[in-house]
């Protein structure tokens, strides 16, 4: 039975490259509501997104994210961040993060997670207070060439996959 939701999971990959062609504002909205409509433990919602659609600003978040400075080619970014003395915000942040990559996903939009600690340069650049982390930084961008989708370097079922008790091959 077809399960979009399932062949998003399935199919969706890391996009690092990007065509120069701008997202559509309906597009990055649905992106932004995927993220706010998240669940979160205690329904707390410790977390702020802010869409980047400013091409030096995009550049300058690729000069300060070191591990992903293909942000400055993508069409926008989003910088998540969590409530720095809530010790759950980076499982919220997680779960946001990854309802907004599948969202993309759908809609055609490669993403990417990047960055995770020591990003307060970013926090600074975006304007975030200061109890603020930033834990993420999402470039948003139509792939520039085709990925191969479903195609995954994953373990092996029965490597990561128990039935019951740990060890125990699963079977469905
Ligand atoms: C928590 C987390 C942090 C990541 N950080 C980066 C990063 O800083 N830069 C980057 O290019 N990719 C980053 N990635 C992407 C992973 O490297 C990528 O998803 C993984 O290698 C699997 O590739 P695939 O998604 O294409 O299957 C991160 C992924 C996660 C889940």
């Amino acid at each position: 039975m077809a399960n979009a939701v399932f062949d998003a999971v399935r199919t969706v990959l890391a996009v690092r490259e990007y065509q120069d062609k701008p997202i559509p504002d309906d597009v990055l909205r649905r992106i932004a509501e995927a993220g706010r409509l998240t669940a979160s433990a205690s329904n707390r919602q410790p977390w702020q997104f802010v869409f980047v659609t400013d091409r030096q600003s995009l550049q300058e978040l690729g000069r300060l994210v070191k591990t992903g400075p293909y942000i400055s080619g993508a069409a926008a970014a989003v910088v998540v961040a969590g409530e720095r003395d809530n010790p759950i915000a980076v499982s919220d942040v997680s779960r946001a993060v990854q309802s907004m990559i599948l969202t993309a996903w759908a809609e055609g939009v490669g993403s990417n997670w990047t960055g995770f600690t020591g990003l307060d340069a970013v926090r600074d650049h975006v304007g975030l207070p200061a109890n603020y982390n930033v834990s993420a930084v999402l470039p948003l961008g139509y792939p520039k060439r085709k990925l191969g989708r479903g195609l995954k370097n994953r373990k092996p079922p029965q490597e990561v996959l128990s039935a019951d008790r740990f060890g125990n091959p699963l079977q469905l």
